[in-house]
């Protein structure tokens, strides 16, 4: 097979071992160098195509990795696997245990790796500075839309004061890019993804649409359903004059467009319609210490019982490794006999 097959998640282990050292590969020749961590399966929020509004069933206090452990999971990534991008996600990263902690710590590595936070923005507004000071370097901030009522609809809260404060507080505590995550409610989206454009050009944001996966809890996702790639850009094209951004895309998954000659900028993650597994560079971490090789697997690594039973750093490097070594090919959303991982996208991180 090449690297542009996509097929099924594979559940065939390779046949051959993964080397003992270098980059972090798979059997397609894809090389992790961005490691995605979600530090809780909470959230304050509960977007309707995350989680059912009553919440799930959350991780217990003794599955969640300590940030003892945590931290040396991130230490063994960075100083042995080659990742050299940390990202920390949920659930909700702000409503975890010691969050700036662990960012120092991630950032007092050597070689230090480029530290990113992907959050809902709620408590942002008091905490921007200080993360900015443990060393946090980018930030994602999720909104999908800027009008009140829609984003009450959409989170079931009725927080979009307390995002839109800390999406400010992110840019004037200096963290740059400020990106904000959308991913688009099927009837209003194209109404919210104008505004949610202008408000992001307007305030220095980075707008990003991402389209909605099959990760949702309640496995309601259809196809049909959900707006394309496509099918927003020609909407935005309505109202904004888009050209295709010159930059070199490298292993981003967003197709950048520049608004109205730029220098603003939107991107489209066509996660489904136009799959961009091939040029994968990932690996995630849950919150209970499973290394996950895709969004979508459908196997996980126990690295966490792995170092409860005291297994050495070498021990756990070689597991993240055979993990990655048979990352599937795909994600496989598009063929037939596709099926959901049971863990939804708030237990895996985005
Ligand atoms: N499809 C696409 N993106 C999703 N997110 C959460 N659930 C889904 C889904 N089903 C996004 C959030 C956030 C990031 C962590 O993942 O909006 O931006
Ligand atoms: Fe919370 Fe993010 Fe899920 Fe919304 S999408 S409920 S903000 S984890």
């Amino acid at each position: 097979m090449t690297v542009t097959d996509l097929g099924l998640p594979s559940l065939v282990r390779p046949t051959t071992p993964a080397p003992a050292d270098g980059p972090l590969i798979d059997t397609y020749g894809r090389a992790a160098t961005d490691l995605r961590v979600s530090l809780t399966d909470r959230c304050n929020l509960r977007c309707t195509y995350c989680m059912p509004a009553e919440g799930l069933d959350w991780m217990r206090g003794e599955e969640l990795l300590t940030v003892e452990e945590l931290t040396r999971l991130v230490r063994i990534a960075v100083t042995r696997l080659g990742i050299t991008r940390v990202r920390f996600t949920g659930g909700e990263p702000l409503v975890a245990k010691r969050l700036e902690d662990i960012i120092a710590a991630t950032a007092a590595l050597a070689p230090r790796p480029e530290i990113a936070l992907t959050t809902n923005g709620i408590g942002l507004d008091r905490r921007a500075a200080g993360l900015k000071q443990a060393g946090l370097d980018r930030i994602n901030v999720s909104l999908d839309t800027v009008d009140r009522e829609r984003f009450i609809h959409i989170t079931r809260r009725d927080r979009l004061a307390d995002v839109l404060a800390g999406l400010a507080a992110a840019h004037e505590a200096g963290l740059r890019p400020v990106k904000v995550n959308a991913v688009l409610d099927p009837t209003t989206g194209i109404d919210d993804a104008v505004a949610l454009l202008r408000f992001c050009i307007e305030h220095d944001y980075q707008l990003r649409i991402i389209e909605q996966m099959p990760l949702d809890a309640g496995h309601a996702w259809s196809r049909g359903a959900a707006l394309s790639a496509d099918e927003i850009l020609a909407a935005l094209q309505q109202h904004f004059t888009l050209t295709p951004d010159p930059k070199p895309r490298g292993s981003a998954p967003a197709e950048l467009w520049l608004v109205d000659g730029g220098p603003a900028t939107v991107g489209v993650i066509a996660s489904v319609s136009h799959a961009f597994c091939s040029a994968c560079d990932r690996t995630r971490l849950t919150a209970d210490g499973q290394v996950r090789s895709c969004l979508f697997s459908r196997e996980e690594t126990d690295l966490r019982g792995l170092m409860r039973s005291g297994a050495d750093d070498d021990a756990v490097e070689a597991a993240w490794r055979a993990a990655m070594w048979a990352k599937p090919a795909g994600h496989g959303i598009n063929d037939p006999d596709f099926v959901q991982p049971d863990r939804p996208m708030s237990a895996i991180g985005g």
